[in-house]
C-alpha cells in the first residue's frame, strides 16, 4: 500500500532544518518496532502488530505498528498516524528538533554541533559556587553596603534568600581566588563569564555589586544581573553569552513562577529583576522578569508551556515611545510565532484547522503614571491585581497607541493609518474569524465604514500572484518533480494559495489530507504563513517551483460562490479518499488476524459511516 496518504514519511517535511539525511539515515538505522515496543507491548498480528493505544484508553486495541512502511497508526479515538518521529513527539511531548536529537542519539547517527551536558556540568556549578560566595560577601560585614541597599528598598530577608541575592566585593580577584581554591580552572570561569581580561591578567567580572543569580527552569544558576553601587556603568551588568546563559532566552524568576503560573492560569510579565523579587515577596508569585528587553520567542515560547494567557506591565512614560512600540510588535511577533506553531502542531496532530488550539493570550497592564511594579505591589497590591485582571489584548494595545498618532480628521491622516494598522491586523492574526473582528475594530477607530476601509486596503492581502512578483529563486530540481502528480491535491492547493479567503470556507484544512510529501509540507506551510508572501519568502527551496506552479495553474474563473462551492468539494473528496485510505490499512491491519474482536467492528462501522456521511452530502450538493 505505498500509495497510502499514512504511509508517505513525514518526519520530511518537519526536517528542514536538520538535513535530510540525517532524519533519512535516523530512519534507516532504527525499527519502528523496536522504538515502539519501549513503550507499548506490541502484539503481532499479520505482517504488523498491535497494542492498546498509547495516546487513548481502550480495552480493544486498535494502534497498529506498519513495519514495511516504519508507521503506526491509531484506528480508534485518536485516529492519528506517522512515522518514528511523529511517534516519539506524541509520546514524550517533544518538537521535532528534541525527538530527532533523541532518536539520532540512540541511532549514532552524529549531529552536527551537538556536545553532551557534561561539559556544561562544570559551567552550572562553577556559576551554582559564584551565587553562593556573592551570598556569603552579602551577609559578612564587607556586604554592610549592599545589605544595607537592599533592606532600603525593602526586601526581606527571606527574599534575599530565595532569589540568592548576594554583593560582588570591591577586590578584583575575590571571586577568582575563590573558585580557583575550590578547584577550578580559568578557562572553566572564563567560559561561566565569571571572569574575563585581556592575554593573562583575568579579574573578576563583577566588583562592588548587588548580585541578581540568574537560573534556568530546572533552578540551576546560569548567570547573573549585577546592580551599581556606586556610580560606575552600565545600571545592570550582566553575564556574557555562554553555552549556558543567553539574556533574550531567560526569564528572571521563571523556575520560582512556574507552578504559580500553572495554578492561577496566568503570568505576568514585568521588566526589572528588583520588580519581580518584589513581586513575589508581596504573594505575587506568578511574575517574572523579561530584564529589560523586547520578549524574544524563546521567551514565549518557554512561557506558553505553563499557561495559555500573560499579562505584560508596561511602564506609561515608556508606552507612548517609539521604541516601546517596536518592542511590543516585536512582542507581538514572537507571540504570534509560538501561537502559529501551537496551531500547526494541532493541525499535524490532525485536529480541526477551524479550532485552533487553547488561545494563547498576551494582554497589556499600563502602570500607573510614574510607578513602576516594584512600587504598586508595596504601595497598594489591590490595584496590582486590578490593573492585572483589567489588561487589555495586545493588539488592541497597539491598535489604539498607533491609531493616537494620526491626524483622523483629514481624510490623508486615516489612509495613512489604516495604512499602518490594517497590515498590523494581518500579520498578528491569522485566525480568519479574529481577523474579521480586528479589521471592523480598525473600522470603527477610524470611524469609517468597513466598506470604505475595505476598498482603501483591497491590495494587502489575497491577491492573485503573477511570476513577476514572485522574487529569485534558485532554480533546484525538485526531488518531488519526479513523482507522479496528483490532480486533485493540486487543485485543493492552486485554489488555496490563489485565493486565501477560501480557507475559511473549507472546515477542516489539514496537511494530513495530502498524501504527496510536497503537497502536505506546502499545505503546512500555508497554515502557518499568515501572507502568501510570507510563505513564498520562507519556502524551503525545493519546494519553491512547486509552490510557483501551484500559484500561477490557470484555474477557472469563477464568481465568488462557485469558487467557494468548489474548494469546499474538493476537500470533501480529499477527506473521502483519506477515510477509504484509512480503510485499506484497516483491511491490511486484519490480515492473518482469525479473530476480529469486539470495538474493532465499531471502529470499522464508524469510519464507515463517515464515508456515507460524505456521499449523502455529495449528493445533495
Ligand atoms: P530598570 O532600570 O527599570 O531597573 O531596568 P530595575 O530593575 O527597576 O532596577 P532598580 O529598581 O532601578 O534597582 C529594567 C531591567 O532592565 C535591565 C535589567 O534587567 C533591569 O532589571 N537592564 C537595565 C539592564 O540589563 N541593563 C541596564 O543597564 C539597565
Ligand atoms: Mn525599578
Amino acid at each position: 500500500m505505498n500509495s497510502s496518504p499514512f504511509l508517505a514519511r513525514r518526519g520530511q517535511g518537519d526536517g528542514r532544518k536538520a538535513s535530510m539525511t540525517t532524519v533519512d539515515q535516523v530512519k534507516q538505522r532504527l525499527d519502528i518496532v523496536d522504538v515502539v515496543t519501549r513503550y507499548v507491548p506490541l502484539q503481532k498480528a499479520g505482517r504488523n502488530h498491535r497494542a492498546l493505544c498509547p495516546f487513548h484508553q481502550e480495552r480493544t486495541p486498535s494502534f497498529y505498528v506498519f513495519p514495511q512502511t516504519q508507521t503506526w497508526r491509531c484506528f480508534g479515538a485518536c485516529a492519528t498516524g506517522g512515522d518514528v518521529f511523529a511517534f516519539i513527539q506524541r509520546k514524550e511531548g517533544l518538537e521535532f528538533p528534541e525527538a530527532l536529537r533523541r532518536l539520532a542519539q540512540e541511532a549514532g547517527v552524529p549531529l552536527p554541533q551537538r556536545t553532551g551536558p557534561s561539559p556544561h556540568l562544570r559551567l552550572y556549578s562553577a556559576n551554582q559556587e559564584a551565587a553562593r560566595f556573592y551570598q556569603e560577601r552579602l551577609l559578612s560585614p564587607e556586604g554592610e553596603v549592599a545589605h544595607r541597599y537592599l533592606a532600603g528598598r525593602g526586601v526581606s530577608l527571606d527574599a534575599i534568600q530565595a532569589f540568592l541575592l548576594g554583593y560582588s566585593p570591591t577586590d578584583p580577584y575575590a571571586l577568582t581566588r575563590h573558585l580557583k581554591g575550590l578547584g577550578y580552572a580559568e578557562e572553566e570561569l572564563e567560559a561561566a563569564g565569571l571572569i574575563r581580561g585581556d592575554g593573562r591578567e583575568k579579574h573578576d567580572q563583577f566588583r562592588n555589586r548587588v548580585m541578581y543569580p540568574i537560573r534556568d527552569l530546572e533552578g540551576r544558576v546560569t548567570g547573573f544581573g549585577a546592580r551599581q553601587l556606586d556610580a560606575t556603568p552600565p545600571k545592570y551588568l550582566n553575564t556574557p553569552r555562554t553555552p549556558v546563559f543567553d539574556k533574550g532566552g531567560t526569564l528572571y524568576g521563571l523556575d520560582q513562577a512556574i507552578e504559580p503560573i500553572r495554578r492561577q492560569g496566568v503570568g505576568v510579565i514585568v521588566e526589572g529583576y528588583m520588580d519581580a523579587i518584589s513581586a513575589h515577596q508581596h504573594g505575587f508569585t506568578n511574575v517574572v522578569a523579561s530584564m529589560g528587553t523586547a520578549l524574544t520567542k524563546e521567551q514565549m515560547a518557554s512561557l506558553r508551556r505553563f499557561s495559555a494567557a500573560f499579562v505584560l506591565a508596561l511602564d506609561p512614560d515608556a508606552a507612548g515611545q517609539a521604541a516601546t512600540l517596536q518592542r511590543l510588535e516585536e512582542a507581538a511577533r514572537s507571540f504570534q510565532e509560538v501561537r502559529r506553531t501551537s496551531v500547526a502542531r494541532s493541525a499535524r496532530a490532525g485536529e480541526i484547522f477551524a479550532q485552533p488550539v487553547q488561545q494563547f493570550s498576551l494582554r497589556v497592564a499600563l502602570l500607573p503614571q510614574g510607578r513602576d511594579p516594584d512600587q504598586v505591589v508595596r504601595e497598594d497590591p489591590q490595584e496590582w491585581e486590578r490593573l492585572v485582571s483589567g489588561a487589555a489584548p495586545l493588539l488592541e494595545y497597539l491598535l489604539q497607541v498607533m491609531t493616537a498618532q494620526y491626524d483622523l480628521t483629514s481624510p490623508e491622516g486615516k489612509a495613512q493609518a489604516a495604512e499602518r494598522l490594517v497590515p498590523l491586523v494581518y500579520s498578528h492574526v491569522e485566525n480568519f474569524v479574529e481577523q474579521d473582528r480586528y479589521f471592523q475594530r480598525v473600522a470603527d477607530l477610524l470611524g469609517v465604514s468597513r466598506q470604505v476601509l475595505e476598498a482603501s486596503i483591497g491590495a494587502v492581502r489575497g491577491q492573485p500572484r503573477r511570476p513577476a512578483d514572485s522574487p529569485q529563486r534558485r532554480t533546484a530540481v525538485s526531488p518531488f518533480t519526479l513523482a507522479q502528480e496528483d490532480p486533485l491535491e493540486e487543485y485543493a492547493l492552486a485554489l488555496l494559495l490563489q485565493h486565501p479567503e477560501l480557507g475559511k470556507v473549507a472546515s477542516g484544512i489539514s496537511p494530513e489530507l495530502f498524501a504527496r510529501p510536497d503537497n502536505r509540507e506546502l499545505c503546512k506551510r500555508w497554515i502557518e504563513c499568515a501572507t502568501i508572501k510570507e510563505l513564498e519568502r520562507d519556502i524551503d527551496p525545493l519546494l519553491a517551483s512547486h509552490l510557483t506552479t501551484l500559484l500561477n495553474k490557470p484555474l477557472h474563473s469563477l464568481e465568488i460562490p462557485e469558487r467557494e462551492q468548489a474548494v469546499r468539494e474538493v476537500f470533501r473528496r480529499l477527506q473521502e479518499r483519506r477515510l477509504r485510505e484509512a480503510k485499506l490499512q484497516e483491511s491490511q491491519a486484519l490480515t492473518g488476524e482469525e479473530v476480529v474482536e469486539e470495538g474493532w467492528e465499531e471502529q470499522t462501522l464508524k469510519t464507515n459511516e463517515e464515508l456515507l456521511r460524505l456521499f449523502r452530502q455529495q449528493r445533495r450538493s
